[in-house]
């Protein structure tokens, strides 16, 4: 008999936990990025296979999955305190506690949780979460603790059950893990190397997206623009890709998130050009606009490349928007070094800036620097920041007003039940007035007003 494949293994034990199973239901807390909330879809597909029914009310769930992040310290701890505030509950009634993703992949973090929070069952970690089937049928059989973390880069596992948070708007992971060691960040120590899927692999799953009338698609990855370099094959790049996405009928957008600004290939460029469904929108990480502190981070480009950069693809795409991502007081940056950021946060003009007050991280190359910044000068770098992107926002807003905008309708806009709402192909949310049948359908909109934080507009 052939060996099964482990997608087919977990289908199994996904049968097994089925089998003994009745009227169970989950919660799931995901935190930090949109890869763990792509990973969370799929521990949600896994549970509701296993017979689980969803539930928003933590304290009535049979099994309690945590999806965490790691990237900055506060992210580690709201886990603590989520998963202390259930010790209550268990010691009440049996409930099973699973603790996964970036965090476990840390041994300091495993130590902690089976020493203070004993009561967490399964501990799994970013390279084992198609076992989680199995570690559950291990805890409800052999009523034993579960520690499945893998040290070694896992493998792509197609074909995992999933269920997705939106019916009209898909994530689609197309590369696992990152190369770069930038010196601040825990992601390559906790997701491994750079693993691409098969072209045939992506293709087939929008394909599949856009007959269950799937109309947008966010690619996503730590690195896209270095998609297929892992795979030996000329087919295989982040611009083909684009290219055969936007082939596909029924896809109407496609976003993706995030490329490195030293790997940004002329042929991307050109790609999204050319591909009309792609958003103009790029996300390009800047962490800072200085030459000395981007060579501390291990960024590998300077100042003037990322502005030229930038410049490049305005030129060849002129209706583009920059969003980005902005640490400051990395260990060594100066007042000088700030204004360095600020001045490139004015000339890029961001439409949309996440900034994030540098944060210590155990294992990593800047944790053992020693001109560590204080952190009253990081909060009042931070508050300079947020002044200066609300400044441009502000301003780039109002290009917004009178022009037409074809968007996907979305849903409900969170503020005002009574409006609906999108977003420009730049990625700015926009609000207004409609009938709810519009939901996941592509219409039409004059901007009429601008927000700080959102345009309004009326259909036309
Ligand atoms: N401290 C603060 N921000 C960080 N990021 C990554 N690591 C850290 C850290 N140690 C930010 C970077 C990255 C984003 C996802 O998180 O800006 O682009
Ligand atoms: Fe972290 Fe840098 Fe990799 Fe992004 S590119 S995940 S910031 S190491």
């Amino acid at each position: 008999m052939n060996e099964l494949t482990q997608t087919e293994v977990t289908m199994e034990y996904i049968q097994k936990v089925a089998s003994i199973l009745s009227n169970k239901k989950y919660n799931i807390q995901t935190m930090g990025c949109q890869l763990n909330e792509n990973d969370s879809e799929k521990l949600s597909g896994m549970a509701e296979k296993m017979g689980y029914k969803y539930t928003d009310n933590i304290e009535e769930a049979d099994l309690v999955i945590f999806n965490t992040c790691c990237i900055r310290e506060n992210a580690e701890n709201k886990l603590f305190g989520n998963v202390g505030e259930l010790k209550k509950i268990k010691k009440e009634r049996d409930m099973i506690i699973a603790v996964g993703g970036c965090m476990s992949q840390q041994k300091h973090i495993v130590e902690k949780l089976r020493q203070s929070y004993p009561y967490v069952d399964i501990i799994f970690g970013t390279h084992t979460l198609h076992k989680l089937p199995q570690d559950i049928y291990e805890v409800l059989e052999k009523r034993k603790k579960v520690t499945d973390v893998l040290d070694i880069d896992g493998e792509i596992y197609e074909g995992l059950p999933i269920k997705r948070n939106s019916n009209n708007s898909a994530n689609v992971t197309i590369m696992y893990g990152c190369n770069n060691f930038c010196s601040y960040c825990i992601v390559p120590y906790v997701r491994g190397r750079e693993r691409s899927r098969k072209f045939e692999d992506i293709l087939n799953e929008v394909k599949d997206l856009a007959k269950e009338g799937y109309k947008e698609i966010t690619l996503l990855g730590q690195n896209v623009n270095s998609y297929g370099n892992d795979l030996n094959d000329e087919k295989s790049t982040f611009a083909n890709l684009l290219y055969e996405l936007n082939k596909i009928d029924g896809i109407e957008i496609i976003k993706f998130i995030s490329p490195h600004p030293k790997d940004f290939k002329d042929e991307v460029i050109k790609a999204i050009k050319e591909c009309e469904k792609v958003h103009r929108v790029i996300h390009l990480p800047l962490q800072s606009g200085s030459d000395n502190i981007l060579k501390a981070m291990n960024r590998h480009y300077t100042k003037q490349a990322f502005i030229e950069l930038a410049e490049k693809i305005r030129k060849e795409i002129p209706n583009v928007a920059f969003t980005t991502d902005i640490i400051v007081g990395f260990p060594g940056e100066t007042d000088e070094d700030f204004q360095d950021t600020l001045d490139v946060v004015e000339r890029v003009e961001f439409e949309q800036v996440f900034m994030f007050i540098y944060s210590r991280r155990k294992g990593t190359k800047a944790d053992t620097m020693e001109n560590q910044v204080d952190e009253k000068i990081k909060g009042e770098r931070l508050e300079i920041l947020k002044q200066k992107v609300t400044e441009i926002i502000d301003k780039k807003n109002k290009e917004y007003v009178g022009t037409i905008q074809k968007i996907l309708v979305e849903g409900v806009s969170k503020n005002n039940e009574n409006m609906l709402t999108g977003r420009t192909n730049t990625n700015k949310v926009i609000n207004f007035e409609g009938d709810k049948e519009l939901i996941g359908k592509i219409i039409d909109i004059k901007i009429i007003s601008d927000h700080l934080w959102y345009l309004k507009g009326e259909i036309m």
